[in-house]
């Protein structure tokens, strides 16, 4: 077991001893600034307010208790009842030991695996998929590829807007306007051409728009001309779809669009309306407030001017058409009769959180008992800026297509790679600037909080200096050169730890593992990004102050080589966590 997991272990032994009804799966360690010690617990504290007990005291009582002398040093109480542990140098040592004998690599798979569905990308059907899509898919990407890591069982599913007014529009112009050899030459442009001129007809004149719904209501009625052509649409959207998400190495287990929920929509509004949870206003229905909390906390309401008025969850329109909330709630109830997920998740634009506060509600007073057994999730994000400081566009104004960008992050790195090391060869130059390109692109988009607006620039996201993904995967190839111009590397030598950039570089590989937790727990992959920058950095001062390939003597140098394996296995578990890919040399 890694250190970080006896001591917890351990403490919530010895908190049970001292409390004998505390939940003390709340009792976790954390690591902190290296000033107080390497872990530290600030769980006491809420444990002790629950019971109105004195923090200090209840930390004396748990001390007295507490068996981690194997690991720790002396573990001290600070603050208002902070229990601050500092690792044993043995004990460091050894867990790096088994790390360097492929024992681990300072993570262990979860205790109790939950099982999670994943909802993200989520494109919609006959629209090209464009630079905001990198958001979602990229942090879906990371949150599934990391929960995996961690043994959890991680169903993720591509939730496409195939269904929808829209198609009215679109089936009129493809048996008006289509142009074939359009269609074959880019697919989705062709079907955005059509849509934009029926669009602009209907607009104009009323019987166009007529004519695009009869082709709707037919569509939604089974008519197999229509149905036919529809497929076709979502057929041709999806290659497209699948030629981005294989560029970016994104799979999903599952991609059930929202049409996969038609049949059961009816039930659900009957449902609701059965059980008073909906009602009819206004020809549509919808839900509204019960008025059981606070307006303040009533997502079904919202204040306009002062005054709290309603803003209902509806689930069918007036024409009989049914919402995004009612497929999501016909969704909702597949997922868990289908999987029996822990946690449903959605990765979804901020934008549509008040649309998930309603989801959420609404599910909750349809079905309470299953909603209590499910947690779910908006996992938001903010908007990519230009820096005119306006939402981020091409020079004419227009969306940046997601293909576009990705081909034009290639290009720029090529030009750097090419300047960099001209003595590769072409082909070895192009793989390598896939692989920065695509990695700046998305790692830039994992790094700020995800709920903040961040500003796209390629010179930013591209620099080798700084925190960018090329930064990270420069120090992994730079790595890799020493073994090259080491030749023999025993990647398991005894290892020794002595200089203070040793010991800092050690402690901080410990860390790999409770981060990767972190970014589970809190859908968070920027906590991943910065621990992998500060492993460069403490890399960094390690190979400027510790001489590894002239190191005095065989064992130093040959302890000093498997620091730096283990580094470059950390570094590369850590960016393949991300989605992102690294390359021996650069
Ligand atoms: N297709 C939607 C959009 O582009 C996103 C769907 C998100 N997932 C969901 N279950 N609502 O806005």
């Amino acid at each position: 077991m890694l250190p970080h997991k006896q001591i917890e272990s351990a403490l919530q032994a010895a908190v049970r001893g001292a409390l004998s009804d505390a939940d003390v799966s709340a009792v976790l360690v954390r690591p902190c600034d290296p000033k107080f010690g390497d872990y530290q617990s600030n769980a006491l504290m809420s444990l002790a307010k629950a019971r109105k007990l004195n923090p200090r005291q209840l930390a004396i009582d748990v001390l007295a208790k507490l068996e981690v002398s194997a690991v720790c040093e002396k573990v001290e109480i600070a603050g208002a009842g902070f229990l601050n542990f500092r690792l044993k140098d043995a004990a460091l040592t050894e867990t790096l030991q088994s790390a360097a004998n492929g024992a681990h690599l300072f993570f262990d798979k979860a205790d109790r695996p939950k099982t999670v569905v994943v909802d993200f990308s989520s494109p919609n059907v006959a629209k090209p998929m464009h630079v905001g899509h990198i958001r979602s898919t990229g942090i879906g990407d990371a949150l599934q590829r990391t929960l995996r890591l961690l043994g959890h069982q991680v169903i993720s599913d591509n939730h496409i807007g195939d269904w929808g007014t829209q198609f009215g529009k679109l089936l009129l112009g493809w048996k008006q306007i289509l142009n074939r050899a359009e269609l074959e030459r880019d697919a989705i442009a062709e079907l955005e051409r059509l849509y934009k001129v029926i669009n602009t007809d209907c607009d104009a004149n009323p019987a166009r728009l007529e004519e695009a719904k009869s082709e709707l209501v037919k569509l939604q009625a089974g008519d197999a001309g229509n149905t036919a052509i529809w497929k076709e649409m979502i057929a041709l959207s999806q290659k497209q779809f699948d030629t981005i998400y294989g560029r970016l190495g994104v799979q999903f287990d599952f991609t059930l669009g929202e049409s996969f929920y038609n049949p059961w929509l009816g039930a659900v509004v009957a449902d609701l309306l059965t059980r008073g949870i909906a009602r009819e206003s206004e020809g549509a229905v919808g839900v509204f407030s019960d008025g059981s909390v606070p307006p303040k906390e009533d997502v079904f309401l919202v204040n306009r001017d002062g005054e709290w008025v309603p803003d209902p969850a509806l689930v069918r329109k007036s024409d009989g058409g049914f919402n995004y909330t009612t497929t999501d709630l016909a969704t909702i109830d597949y997922r868990l009769k289908t999987w029996s997920p822990d946690e449903i998740v959605y990765v979804v634009d901020d934008r549509q959180s008040s649309h998930f506060k309603k989801l959420f509600a609404t599910f909750a007073r349809w079905q309470p008992d299953a909603a209590k057994k499910v947690k779910l999730v908006h996992v938001g994000f903010g908007k990519i800026m230009g820096d005119d400081g306006k939402p981020f566009k091409t020079r004419s104004g227009d969306t940046v297509k997601l293909g576009d960008l990705l081909d034009e992050a290639e290009e720029r790195a090529l030009k750097i790679v090419a300047e960099k090391s001209p003595e590769l060869p072409e082909t070895q130059r192009q793989e390598i600037a896939r692989v920065i390109g695509l990695g700046a692109v998305k790692y830039a988009d994992l790094l700020p909080n995800r709920q903040s607006d961040y500003i796209f620039s390629w010179n930013k996201m591209l620099a080798l200096q700084g925190n960018t993904a090329p930064y990270l995967q420069y120090a992994y190839a730079r790595i890799k050169s020493i073994f090259r111009k080491a030749e023999t590397g025993n990647l398991k030598a005894e290892i020794k730890l002595a200089a203070n950039e040793e010991l800092t570089l050690a402690k901080h590989l410990l860390n790999f593992g409770l981060t990767l937790e972190a970014v589970a727990e809190e859908l968070r992959p920027n906590y991943l990004c910065n621990y992998l920058f500060e492993l460069a950095g403490k890399f960094t001062s390690f190979y400027e102050n510790c001489p590894v390939l002239k190191a005095g003597d065989e064992a130093t140098r040959n302890a000093r080589l498997a620091l730096c394996g283990l580094t470059a296995q950390v570094l590369k578990q850590g960016l393949e966590a991300l989605g992102i890919e690294v390359v021996e040399q650069m």
